[in-house]
């Protein structure tokens, strides 16, 4: 089957960077820059030149050391923003300008206080001003999904007769519903002369929680271009998210038969660096990225998983440049991934031994959320009436507990006081056949 190529346009950079506490500086953002290039973006949206002159300087500086995707500065449909822009991007390998302008009546009357004509004619001759400097130009009709539809058809007409060569329609505060969507782009395509010549591009937020959703039925229906950001950081509750969007179409190819140049393996890496660069964690449960996304607690899904991953994982850890899965022990786990973890930490115990660590663990995971190696290790002291040591040196670490250490899963410290001095000893060594059926799942 013929497969559509998506152009992924990061804009972690740009919107992203205005969520709360996630403003970056001109070496961060360099970093960030070089990373989004090794994922394998097509365009970085690196800033927005007249904003701030560090955000000037850091589009400039991006411009001249990253070399092969597009670098795109935004720039308001005035001359001033477009002039700036134009300054911070001319040393790029491959420039373009983004040009916005609002065009829903609320913006228009409340925000800049202008008709209908005055927003079409602005729309117009600033698109032609960007494309007299550079020859990629995009524009956005801002709040376009709140816009009146027959306006839109005007405004995104006025700005493809003037020489846009990419037409992006945000759902600016994150208010259309995913068929609906489906249908503005629908009706663009069929309503507006020349739009075959142009990418349609889409652009989502994350307020009603349909950002991506919104997106995959915008690229079902003809959008090759979709504006997204690392871990979906961006205003307000974010923008759509680049790894949930990627992995969608390479999960369900046969639903989304389309292709990207990113490279998957570097999801991770980028999510991990970006967290690091701007200190705002990843939620636990995000998809693809967050530290549970593979992480298997209940004691089905271990055994499961242990049998074979493709039980409850509908892609690799690995795919996504996750080193493994993790079982998470906690109360709902079962003996097998207990003596599972127990091997890999370097023991090994005959069916009796493990009865007992497994009942001494069950007690210890109905009081603390999960039990982590150092606790298991003393645990397995205890029932081994050994005094504290360090693990056997030949033991190797498995690469996701490795990893977990190394890279960003919070593995917490001993305790002052370990919660197994607190509670292995009121555990009651009795257990009945209705236990050891429950211990196989
Ligand atoms: O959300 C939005 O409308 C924007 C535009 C500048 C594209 O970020
Ligand atoms: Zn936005």
């Amino acid at each position: 089957m013929e497969r559509a190529r998506i152009t992924v346009f990061d804009t972690t950079l740009r919107d992203g960077e205005q969520s709360p506490g996630c403003s970056m500086n001109v070496p961060e953002k360099l970093r960030m820059a070089h990373q989004l290039d090794r994922l394998g973006v097509d365009v970085i949206e690196a800033g927005f030149p007249i904003a701030s002159d560090g955000d000037f300087q850091a589009v400039q500086a991006i411009a001249a050391a990253i070399r092969r995707p597009i670098i795109c500065g935004l720039a308001r449909a005035c001359e001033l923003d477009i002039r700036r822009a134009w300054d911070a991007l001319k040393g790029a390998a491959r420039p373009r300008i983004h040009v916005f302008l609002a065009t829903s009546d609320i913006h228009l009357k409340y925000k800049l206080r202008i008709s209908r004509e005055q927003c079409l004619e602005q729309a117009r001759e600033n698109v032609r001003l960007a494309k007299s400097l550079c020859n990629d130009v995009e524009f956005s009709p801002e709040d376009a999904t709140r816009t009146d539809r027959e306006f839109l058809v005007q405004v995104v007409q006025a700005v493809v007769d003037a020489g846009a060569t990419t037409v992006n329609i945000p759902d600016t505060v994150g208010y259309t519903m995913p068929a609906e969507f489906g249908e503005i782009i629908q009706m663009l395509r069929e309503r507006v002369r020349g739009i075959e010549n142009v990418v349609i591009s889409v652009h989502c937020h994350n307020d009603l929680g349909l950002a991506v959703a919104n997106t995959m039925a915008a690229l079902a229906v003809g959008a090759r271009q979709a504006e997204c950001t690392i871990n979906g950081i961006g205003e307000r509750a974010g923008n759509a998210s680049l790894e949930e969007i990627v992995m969608a179409m390479r999960v369900r190819p046969d639903r989304y038969a389309y292709d990207t140049a990113v490279a998957s393996e570097q999801l991770y890496p980028s999510s991990q660096m970006l967290s690091e660069v701007t200190g705002v964690p990843v939620q636990p449960n995000k998809a693809i990225i967050g530290r549970n996304a593979f992480a298997h607690e209940a004691g089905i899904h271990q055994d499961g998983v242990l049998k074979n991953p493709l039980t409850y994982e509908i892609m690799t850890p690995q795919s996504v440049g996750v080193p493994d899965s993790r079982l998470v022990l906690g109360k709902h786990s079962g003996r097998h991934a207990l003596s599972l973890r127990c091997e890999q930490l370097g023991y090994q115990f005959e069916r009796r031994e493990l009865d007992e660590v497994y009942r001494k663990f069950v007690v210890l995971a109905d009081q603390i959320k999960n039990v982590e190696d150092h606790h298991l290790l003393q645990l397995i002291r205890e029932v081994r009436h050994e005094a504290p040591r360090i693990p056997p040196a030949h033991v190797e670490i498995p690469g996701a507990i490795a990893a977990a250490a190394g890279k960003g899963y919070p593995i917490p410290a001993p305790m002052e006081r370990h919660p197994l001095e607190m509670t292995l000893h009121s555990a009651h060594d009795h257990h009945g056949e209705q236990e050891d059926y429950l211990w196989g799942v």
